[in-house]
This record gives C-alpha cells, sequence and structure tokens, in this order.
C-alpha cells in the first residue's frame, strides 16, 4: 500500500521550523516529528549521565538504550525513557552540548532509524537537518527554511527571555554562528539545500506568513 506523504522541513537553528511545523502539521491533520527534539533529549541523557562527550561507543550504546516518544495531547510533549523533558531540552547548555551529541555517528545512525520507522507510514511533518537529504529523501514535499543569522538570533532571543532564561543578543547570535558552522560541516547528515527542495526565506516575515506560504507549497505539491 502506498504510504502518505512525508514532508520535510529543514534548516539552520531558528528559521522557524518548528512552529511553522506545528502550525501546518495542525491545520492540514498530520503528525509532527520533531527530531531536533530527539538530539536534545540523547544530549540531555548523556550530560545527566556525565557520559564523554568524544566518546564514540559511549555515545552509541546511550542512543540504544534511549527511548523517545512525543504526545500530541493539548501541547506537544516529547518524553525520554517516559519522562516530561520538553522544558529540559530546551536549556541554553543542552543547545551548546547537542552539537556534539549530533556529530556522532551511532547516535546519529540509530536517531535516523527511529525518525525512518516514526515516518514509515506518512502522514507526518519531520523538521531537523537532514531530513530532506539522509531520513526521507523521497519525501513527497521538502522545505528549507532559511532566515538572516540576525534575525535567527533575534528570534531566539524574544523566544530565550520570554522563558525567563538570562542571555544577550551578541551571546545568542555567537551560539547560532557557531552551530551553523557545526551544522553545515560535520561528516555526516550535514545540513544542506538539495536540490529538489524549496527555499523559503522567512527575514522579515512573521509566524502567520510564514505559515500561510508553507502550507500553500504543501498543498500545491500534493
Ligand atoms: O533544531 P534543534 O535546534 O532543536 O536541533 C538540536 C540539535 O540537533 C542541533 O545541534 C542540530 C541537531 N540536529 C541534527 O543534527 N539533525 C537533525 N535532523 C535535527 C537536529
Amino acid at each position: 500500500m502506498k504510504r502518505k506523504p512525508v514532508i520535510a522541513i529543514d534548516g539552520p537553528a531558528g528559521s522557524g521550523k518548528s512552529t511553522i511545523a506545528k502550525l501546518a502539521a495542525s491545520s492540514l491533520g498530520l503528525h509532527y516529528i520533531d527530531t531536533g527534539a530527539m538530539y536534545r533529549a540523547v544530549t540531555l541523557k548523556a550530560l545527566r549521565e556525565g557520559t564523554d562527550r568524544k566518546n564514540e561507543a559511549a555515545l552509541t550504546g546511550l542512543a540504544a538504550r534511549t527511548v523517545i516518544r512525543f504526545e500530541y495531547g493539548e501541547r506537544f510533549t516529547v518524553l525520554l525513557d517516559g519522562e516530561d523533558v520538553t522544558e529540559k531540552i530546551r536549556l541554553p547548555e543542552v543547545s551548546k552540548a547537542s552539537s556534539d551529541i549530533a556529530d556522532s555517528r551511532g547516535v546519529r545512525e540509530a536517531l535516523v532509524k527511529k525518525q525512518q520507522e516514526m515516518g514509515a507510514a506518512g502522514g507526518v511533518i519531520m523538521d531537523g537537518r537532514d531530513i530532506g537529504s539522509v531520513v526521507f529523501p523521497d519525501a513527497e514535499v521538502k522545505i528549507y527554511l532559511d532566515a538572516s543569522v540576525e534575525e535567527r538570533a533575534r528570534r531566539r532571543f524574544i523566544e530565550l527571555a520570554e522563558k525567563g532564561i538570562k542571555t544577550s543578543l551578541p551571546q545568542v547570535k555567537q551560539d547560532i554562528e557557531e552551530r551553523d558552522s557545526r551544522d553545515m560541516n560535520r561528516p555526516f547528515g550535514a545540513l544542506v539545500k538539495v536540490k529538489d527542495s524549496v527555499a523559503v526565506d522567512t527575514t522579515g516575515l512573521d509566524i502567520a506568513q510564514v505559515a500561510e506560504r508553507i502550507t500553500g507549497i504543501i498543498k500545491e505539491k500534493l
């Protein structure tokens, strides 16, 4: 039986992928799969267990014995081995350490496999860095969401401030630039704009405008 469509949304940190993917998923009746949350959950576990972030065997083992699930109730919930970690995985120290964890080949292989299983029946919007290139190269719709680094830093800064996390705009911008470089240069699963993706630059657009554009692209493609 033919699977339902898979929508891949890739792009750098702070491009608005998760906000937009969530909105599009609810308006189109699709499941939202946040692959960044999966890397973040493994990162949180590694931080808690004090796993050496350069120890490939330890990281591979850790990913293999980790169960990540999503719940779609009143709010989107991320469960790490049954524990609700939705908020904890957004802490700046987790964001920072996640680049190391995402470099691990063993972690990537384990998470890519889980993501492929989660999306096997289709009917999903999956956001990340390597969805259109590695996880679902045959996705029916591929979108590459981007925005200037200044705009992405500004958005992330506001988001953190709203959560009561104190930082500064230059610091957030520097963190984003570092993550961009790590995301674009990792040996496997690097962020790339694949040829068959539609690029959307969200600089200067508000959430409603981007959501409208994305749902329009998805409807047109399907
Ligand atoms: O999108 P995000 O900021 O929640 O992603 C968290 C980390 O995981 C970030 O370091 C990039 C990495 N990541 C990845 O390597 N591949 C994905 N498909 C999704 C996220």
